[in-house]
């Protein structure tokens, strides 16, 4: 069982108090994050927008969180600035001459 709780002095492992010795794992907000990135993967489309897949949480500047549907797999957010519903894409990149193919250096 993996209990989150706030950060402790120790790090992450603590020990149950007087009751029991075994340790306990605990994971704080931030660790407990860094597993869920592990299963997020952000794609470009080639003159398109971001795609993204996997657990996450999409905030505006204020850290208010949009409301996503969770039964969508992935999102694509504007890249090009000319999308009505932005953060999100709307298709108006096909419209605009928006370009853009940059590639990741090769392994
Ligand atoms: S990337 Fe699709 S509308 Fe901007």
């Amino acid at each position: 069982m993996i209990l989150t709780l706030p950060q402790t002095d120790s790090g992450l492992f603590a020990t149950l108090p007087e009751s029991s010795s075994r340790p306990l794992l605990l994971l704080n907000p931030v660790v407990e994050n860094l597993f869920a990135m592990a299963d997020v993967t952000i794609r470009m489309r080639p003159d398109g927008p971001f795609v993204i897949e996997g657990p996450f949480q999409l905030n505006d500047s204020e850290g208010n969180a949009f409301p996503l549907n969770p039964d969508k797999p992935a999102i694509a957010l504007c890249r090009c600035g000319a999308s009505a519903n932005r953060p999100f894409c709307d298709g108006a990149h096909k419209q605009c001459g928006f370009e853009s193919d940059e590639r990741a250096p090769a392994e």
